[in-house]
């Protein structure tokens, strides 16, 4: 566990958390928990085997490897109980450019997408930046918790050709029951939708919750799901830039394929392959440990928080971000955001960026040492003063 206690000194690193508060809140001293990544080493498996590929020069063109494939398959059947052919599994430089090469390559230009907001903001942008037509149902909130408007959904999914889903939910950490996940497949089959699940926080889960590939609890066929997976938020690898995309049809994966080369996408990076192949075959001891070390980072949040008049914390079920409620201090995102950075001198994500709903919140990262995290409490209780 000391290990996650260990201050890692990330300034100068080009770290967008760390390197980039003034250019994105205007002022530098700041205590960043923000950017969805972790101030922790990624595990030293994976430290090792990038050791030994650095070793190896030079660094010319490299294919993914047969064995990469295992890995992933081997991590999801173990992690997850789903059964995915190697077959199935394709690469891309990142789950978002992945959304937006399904969305070219699964759609046309006017097409709608839709998704639940609020949510991480680069689903509209791709949606959008590719000429798609934006549709969101709003969740509601009940009993502390993001539920699915089934009604504003079914009448969305009619017109939508692509439904994108973050499972699990980014910003609230909410995991999707199987229930839940089933009845999203069937409507969006009975409707000829495609469903693109990003599940790219799928693995860091808290001890009372287990989540389910969306193509791993639709009841009926699966053929019409795209899962978008990776190592980078479980293993703390974002800059390598390495992820995968799963489908089980063979007619959408030429559609992607094509797509991807199209773009001129060929392979991972050299040090990507590496990392990811480290990850899923030896990191599963360490994610353990990271789990135990972030749900008590979330305890002490949860305490604190209690003791802010008018703010609530959403629990989460699943990873680092935690999604924090101020209407009841009848203060403005405007206000909030100011208090935050001139008073407390806290750099927390705006709740705004994640679309209608995100007003009257703010997102808080946990990913870091004990230490940090008690600075950033206090420093939270002083914004709301
Ligand atoms: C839901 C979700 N998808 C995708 C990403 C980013 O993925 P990548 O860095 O692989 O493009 C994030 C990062 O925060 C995320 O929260």
């Amino acid at each position: 566990m000391e290990q996650f206690d260990q201050p890692i000194n990330r300034a100068g690193t080009s770290s967008v958390k760390w390197d980039m508060l003034k250019t994105v809140f205007g002022s530098e001293d700041l205590l960043p928990m923000w950017v969805a990544d972790m101030d922790f080493k990624p595990p030293q498996a994976v430290l090792d085997k990038l050791e030994k590929r650095l070793k190896l020069p030079p660094y010319g063109y490299t294919f993914v490897p047969d064995s990469t494939g295992r890995a992933v398959a081997g991590w999801m059947e173990r992690r997850h109980g789903w059964n995915v052919k190697p077959g199935w599994i394709m690469y891309s430089n990142g789950v978002v450019p992945s959304i937006s090469t399904v969305i070219r390559a699964l759609t046309k230009p006017g097409d709608q997408v839709l998704t639940l907001t609020p949510v991480y903001t680069p689903f509209f942008q791709m949606i959008e930046l590719n000429d798609r037509k934006l549709a969101s149902s709003l969740l509601v909130e009940e009993k502390g918790r993001y539920e699915i408007n089934w009604t504003d959904f079914e009448e969305k999914i009619k017109n939508s050709s692509l439904f994108l889903l973050c499972s699990p939910h980014n910003p609230s950490g909410r995991v999707w029951s199987e229930d839940e996940l089933s009845r999203i497949s069937e409507l969006c089959r009975k409707h000829d939708v495609t469903l693109v699940s990003d599940e790219i926080h799928s693995d860091l889960l808290y001890s009372h919750a287990e989540h389910i590939p969306a193509a791993h609890a639709a009841k009926t066929q699966s053929d019409h799901i795209v899962t978008l997976a990776a190592p980078s938020k479980t293993f703390n690898l974002a800059g390598l830039q390495a992820s995968v995309i799963i489908a089980e049809s063979e007619e959408m994966r030429e559609k992607i394929q094509a797509e991807q080369t199209k773009q001129g996408f060929f392979t991972l990076n050299t040090f990507g392959i590496a990392a990811m192949e480290a990850a899923y075959e030896e990191g599963e001891e360490w994610l353990q440990s990271l789990m135990v070390y972030l749900e008590g980072n979330l305890k002490l949040v949860r305490e604190a928080v209690q003791e802010i008049q008018g703010v609530t914390l959403m629990e989460p079920d699943s990873t680092y971000l935690l999604w924090l409620d101020f209407r009841k201090t009848g203060k403005s995102d405007e206000d909030v955001q100011e208090a935050l950075l001139k008073k407390a001198k806290l750099a927390l994500e705006p709740g705004e960026k994640y679309g209608e709903g995100g007003e009257g919140h703010v997102r808080m990262n946990i990913a870091c040492s004990r230490d940090l995290v008690k600075e950033g409490i206090k420093r939270l209780k002083l914004a709301f003063e």
